[in-house]
């Protein structure tokens, strides 16, 4: 049974289908309906081993496979795709799928806006947090130095397909991660997807071989984000609501190297960004336990104690900021947020303190 919903973007006249499949084979026909000189297939190697026929059986042009991971989002690793395009003599009337979770379709997003100024993509998110999150909104982004996401655009892909069968292969870290940002769009925008909060507590893995539940969840999801991107497509103001735990989240995973799958540093960055948002709003502490037993469960615990000092600096650097002074998402209540709280220096520490004795105790 196919179902869509539609991301209508109004300024571009551009309504984008997402499609729900239940069977990876009917990905064909949708790739079919485009009319292309050639298919160009982009997935990392690690997808590719585990859908092997299947991308094959799409009968690509070219294929071409990114090292699994996030080294992938290198200006290095950017470089080396447009040379290969060019080597292949490839045209902008050709269409590129990105399958693969939010590194291949960053990176291949970026690519695609600006190989020969734009070709068409589809992309076909294969991890939990690429349903729901980073294949939805149109933003692109390669790493540069040590900073996420500092070089990319926004660009729209053509279709999104979604097929939550891709998830039975995805190991439980993975998982947790997609649920990090399920999590998030709960605490800001759908109070209902909380209602599965102990279910969250228990297993996750129980949670996505479930389809109808999983589907459920991401479709809950990407109404979310679909909602904010059509009314802030480029981030003006109240898109940031989307970036709830991204800042302290984001600095963390900077400074632990990634360690952990991105979601988890999001659940990580919630907790600290709700200890700020209880010292400003009184925010309610016992959604702080909630997300604490959701990592004890599943073992999540960093790896050694961080510098607080180091953490800020690298804040600093958020593309999230104005005017170098740190902004945030800030939470009175459940899905009662604020945008662009400046947070000072001296109240971040004080935020990391606390949010170092949680987690470490
Ligand atoms: N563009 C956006 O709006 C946006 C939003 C959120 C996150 N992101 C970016 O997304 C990236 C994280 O994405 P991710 O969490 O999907 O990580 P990922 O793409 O690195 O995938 C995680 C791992 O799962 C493997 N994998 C993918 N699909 C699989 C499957 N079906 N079965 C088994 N293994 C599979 C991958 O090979 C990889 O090893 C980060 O770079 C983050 O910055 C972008």
């Amino acid at each position: 049974m196919e179902d869509r919903i539609y991301l209508n973007l109004k300024r571009e006249e551009k309504n984008i289908p997402i499609v729900f499949i239940e069977r990876i084979e009917e990905i064909r026909e949708h790739l079919a309906s485009f009319n292309y000189t050639d298919l160009v297939i982009f997935s990392d190697k690690l997808v590719y081993r585990l859908y092997k026929d299947f991308i094959e059986s799409l009968k690509p042009t070219y294929l071409y496979l990114f090292d699994e991971g996030e080294e992938s989002k290198s200006i290095e690793s950017y470089l080396k795709a447009i040379d290969y395009l060019l080597e292949k003599n490839i045209d902008r009337k050709a269409l590129f799928v990105a399958i693969g979770g939010g590194v291949v379709g960053d990176v291949v997003g970026f690519v695609a806006s600006t190989y020969k100024r734009g070709v068409r993509l589809i992309h076909i998110p294969t991890t939990l947090l690429s349903m729901v999150d980073s294949s939805i909104g149109g933003k692109t982004g390669i790493n540069y130095k040590s900073y996420k996401n500092q070089i990319g655009t926004f660009y729209q892909p053509e279709m999104i397909i979604i097929c939550p069968k891709f998830l039975e292969t995805l190991p439980k870290s993975e998982i947790l991660s997609g649920l990090g940002e399920i999590i998030k769009y709960g605490f800001t925008l759908d109070r209902s997807i909380l209602g599965m909060k102990e279910r969250f507590e228990k297993d996750v893995f129980d949670i996505f071989h479930d389809r109808m539940l999983a589907m459920q969840l991401i479709k809950k999801s990407i109404n979310c984000k679909v909602k904010i991107v059509e009314k802030d497509e480029k981030e003006s103001l109240l898109r940031e609501v989307l970036n709830f735990g991204h800042t302290v989240g984001h600095a963390l995973e900077t400074y632990y190297n990634y360690y952990f799958s991105h979601g988890i540093f999001i659940i990580l960055g919630m907790i600290a960004e709700m200890i700020l948002s209880n010292m400003i709003f009184n925010f309610d502490l016992s959604n702080v336990d909630f997300l604490i037993r959701i990592l004890e469960k599943n073992n999540i615990k960093l790896p050694q104690k961080f510098d607080k000092n180091q953490i800020i600096s690298i804040m600093k650097h958020d593309k999230k900021n104005i005017n170098a002074s740190i902004r945030m998402v800030l939470l009175k209540d459940v899905c009662d947020y604020v945008l662009g709280y400046e947070v000072n220096e001296d109240i971040l520490y004080e935020v990391l303190g606390r949010f170092e004795k949680i987690v470490f105790s």
